[in-house]
């Protein structure tokens, strides 16, 4: 795993979109594979001033998000498909028919986890994966103890990762307690993966990441079996942690 420290939430949002620009530059029909939460948003900010400033160009690229509430529909505004279009599709030169994220509200919810896992297949997989992390070490929606060859599959959400986001929400009432998420072997198909980290509050998570054993109970641990990760990560999700760059 690569290590990039960096000074705060700003700057690894700008070296982020920096990173993913020059992937999206050099291959123009990249599929990028991205995340949801609090951490991506400046990175996408930075992906839309250049997409306005320089024109990179979205136009053949093809997204696939990591997960998405159980009971939310798109139209909803809590709904990742609808973080997905505020916080960057809208914004930039984007095919929505080529942005996929898996549905929340599909009849047959292990029918929508099996046609989500199929269609990434289809497609070739994901070049570049973007992941946060959770304080419980989840990546995607894939919660302490999930199996390392799960793929896409249905979660009860920790009570921990429903607290957590219950800020985007009215109330902690509404944020729902299951979700469709890629599994962790689906993750780990991706043939790169960027890791995001900012803040105190990552801290315990990143110490375990990077000190602790690889085990299915802290489900990021998975990625120091995986070829290719680069970890984007701030002074306050590293702090005590000895880095080299
Ligand atoms: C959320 C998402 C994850 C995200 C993580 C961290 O629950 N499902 O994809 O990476 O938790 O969120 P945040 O970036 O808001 O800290």
């Amino acid at each position: 795993m690569k290590i990039i420290e960096v000074k705060d939430y700003k700057e690894m949002s700008q070296k982020a979109a920096e990173y993913i620009i020059e992937k999206v530059c050099h291959n123009p029909k990249i599929k990028l594979g991205l995340a949801t939460g609090g951490t991506p948003i400046g990175t996408y900010q930075n992906l839309i001033a250049d997409h306005k400033q320089n024109g990179t160009s979205y136009a053949n690229v093809m997204t696939f998000n990591l997960d998405e509430y159980i009971g939310l529909s798109g139209e909803n505004k809590n709904s990742y498909r609808y973080f997905m279009d505020e916080q960057l599709f809208n914004h930039i030169d984007i095919n929505k028919k080529n942005t996929f994220v898996p549905q929340g509200v599909a009849e047959d919810i292990q029918a929508e986890c099996e046609r989500y896992e199929n269609l990434l297949e289809e497609y070739g997989g994901i070049d570049l994966q973007v992941l946060g992390i959770g304080g419980n070490g989840h990546i995607g929606f894939n919660e302490p103890g999930t199996s390392f060859q799960s793929q896409t599959h249905v979660v009860n959400l920790a009570t921990s990762t429903i607290n957590a986001n219950a800020r985007f929400f009215n109330q902690i009432e509404e944020v729902p307690v299951q979700a469709v998420t890629m599994g962790i072997s689906t993750i780990m198909k991706s043939k790169e993966i960027l890791l995001l980290a900012s803040g105190e509050s990552k801290n315990n998570a990143m110490v375990q990441l990077l000190n602790g054993e690889i085990t299915e109970s802290f489900p990021a641990s998975v990625l120091k079996k995986h070829p290719c990760v680069t970890i984007i990560a701030d002074r306050a999700a590293v702090a005590g942690l000895k880095i080299q760059c």
